[in-house]
């Protein structure tokens, strides 16, 4: 509406004078005018989903190259009223960072994207705008023996990633990302610039776990980098159920939290037609990561886990930034693809989580399959994560993220489309079998990963305040009694609830 567009343009208008008094260009702001406004938009998203689901376009699009930048952003944000959402790698599955049923903007931090590694003291300065392949391509570049815990495909960012935990390949060894976050750069709602000591121990509790969105903008994370041996071990071993997948599964589930720390049996479990006798089957896939030489790993599966029949042939010998390739599926390619920070999605997905503390009986494991069998080929997927380790190193609340102790295993599950004709179908699958797994995963609360964002466990109301009630409802299955924390944190730093969207932590008195 007219009305509607002369605001926008107030708004405009009030960065681009912002932009001129801190002395930086306009180059940075992109209106839906701007040839170059779709492809930045679109540029880091992973799933059709979210934004087809949602009419409205950001008024603008601003990547900042410093930080007045942002805070101009904030103080127009305010003046005007128009909703402010930061995205770093975009890869929100629900796509929080670049959606919103208000009048919103997005500051999109792909140019705040340096990364300054110590090797001495072992530590690194990684602005949010940075992805994870970046991250580990420069830590290796300086380094055959630094690197960093945290997820595993390139493309994730680092700035929404952090804020949410950040599980890897090597979270058994050596923790989540989160874990290791050890100074922080933050813009708070008055658009001040902090650091660990000037923003307390409160607000540098919330930012390592707590997600992104609810306390601040978050331009840099400091972070301890881990060491790693020169040499790591790979494989990927498929069993379909006539090979026992499900027994094995079954089994996998008493070995994999318990094993050697330095050793990560991750499983993804598949349909798909077997090319011998034409038939549906499930595979189960082995995908593991050994901190170390093969032959020291095939005895520790000899011992603990010999059901799998792992032989050396299976295995492959790599540094470790190589299998960085690997389990992202680039294996053989150069590392400058870890570089590559586009990846144009043609694909519509849905994902959930669970927690599993007590194993699944060999029973439920097959009427698990039978949703997989059922469901598109290809379309859907389960992702068995073991915990255990160094995981299990902190409490409940030593950070926000509380999936410590007692955790089997964490469940990603997902399906994908390329269609969206039938996009009710699909999501009526995950729903149904997020009821059927009910029964085998954590309870009261049944908890979630927060960077497996999904909207149907709650969500705040969109206009208006939202009790504590209300928002408790998601936020004890994200964070557990953090959560109470967290809120106690958010009515201290930003009580007019300025940075806020369908999941963050709403600022409500609790005493
Ligand atoms: P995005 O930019 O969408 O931000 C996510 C949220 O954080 C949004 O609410 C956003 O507003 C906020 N935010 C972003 N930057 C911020 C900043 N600088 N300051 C404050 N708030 C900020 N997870 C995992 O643990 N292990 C894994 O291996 C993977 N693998 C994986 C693969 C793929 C293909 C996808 C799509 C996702 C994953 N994930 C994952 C999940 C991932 O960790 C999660 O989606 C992260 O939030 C993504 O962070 P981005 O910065 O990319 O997202």
């Amino acid at each position: 509406s007219g009305a509607s567009s002369a605001h926008n343009n107030d708004f405009l208008e009030c960065l681009t004078l912002q932009f001129q008094k801190s002395n930086s260009d306009s180059d940075s702001i992109y209106t839906p005018q701007n040839a170059s406004y779709s492809s930045v938009l679109q540029s880091s998203i992973r799933n059709l989903r979210p934004a087809s689901n949602s009419g409205q376009k950001p008024v603008v699009i601003i990547t900042p190259e410093n930080e007045s930048q942002i805070q101009a952003a904030i103080y127009c944000s305010k003046k005007h009223g128009i909703q402010l959402k930061v995205r770093s790698g975009g890869h929100d599955y629900e796509g929080l960072s670049y959606i919103s049923q208000t009048p919103f903007f997005i500051v999109d931090m792909r140019n705040l994207r340096s990364i300054s590694i110590d090797t001495e003291k072992k530590t690194a300065w990684v602005q949010t705008g940075a992805t994870l392949g970046e991250l580990y391509y420069t830590i290796a570049a300086k380094s055959k023996t630094l690197a960093f815990t945290a997820g595993v495909c390139p493309t994730v960012g680092v700035g929404g990633h952090f804020s949410g935990g950040g599980y890897g390949m090597m979270s058994r060894k050596h923790g989540i990302a989160a874990d290791h976050i050890i100074d922080a750069k933050v813009i708070d709602v008055n658009g001040r610039i902090l650091d660990r000591k000037s923003m307390g121990e409160d607000l540098f509790w919330a930012i390592r776990g707590g997600g992104g969105t609810s306390f601040g903008i978050v331009v840099a994370f400091k972070i301890e980098l881990i060491v790693i041996p020169q040499t790591v071990t790979v494989f990927n071993v498929t069993r379909t159920l006539e090979q026992n997948a499900t027994q094995l599964v079954h089994r996998w589930q008493y070995v994999a939290d318990k094993i050697d720390e330095n050793l990560l049996l991750r499983l993804f479990i598949r349909s798909f037609t077997s090319s011998r006798n034409g038939k549906r089957t499930v595979g189960a896939f082995f995908t593991s990561l050994y901190l170390g030489p093969v032959d020291d790993l095939l005895p520790i599966m000899q011992e603990k886990f010999p059901e799998l029949g792992l032989v050396k042939e299976d295995c492959t010998e790599m540094p470790w930034i190589e299998s960085t390739l690997f389990f992202s599926g680039f294996q053989g390619e150069s590392l400058d693809v870890l570089l590559n920070r586009t990846q144009v999605s043609t694909t519509y997905s849905k994902a959930k989580s669970d927690y599993v503390r007590k194993p699944i009986s060999e029973y439920g494991l097959k009427n698990i399959w039978k949703f997989l069998i059922e469901e598109d080929e290809n379309g859907a997927e389960l992702q068995f994560s073991p915990y255990g380790g160094r995981i299990n190193d902190f409490s409940e609340s030593e950070i926000p993220f509380p999936h410590r102790s007692g955790n089997i295993f964490m469940i990603h599950y997902g399906v994908g489309w390329e269609d969206n004709a039938e996009f009710q179908r699909h999501i009526n699958w995950i729903r149904r079998l997020f009821n059927f797994l009910a029964r085998y995963v954590s309870k009261s609360p049944r908890a979630a990963y927060f960077n497996y964002r999904d909207l149907d466990i709650g969500m705040n109301n969109i206009k208006g305040n939202t009790s504590y009630t209300q928002a408790s409802v998601w936020g004890f299955k994200y964070f557990n009694n953090n959560f109470r924390r967290l809120v106690h944190v958010k009515n201290k730093v930003d009580p007019s609830n300025f940075f806020r969207n369908e999941q963050s932590v709403p600022p409500v008195s609790l005493w």
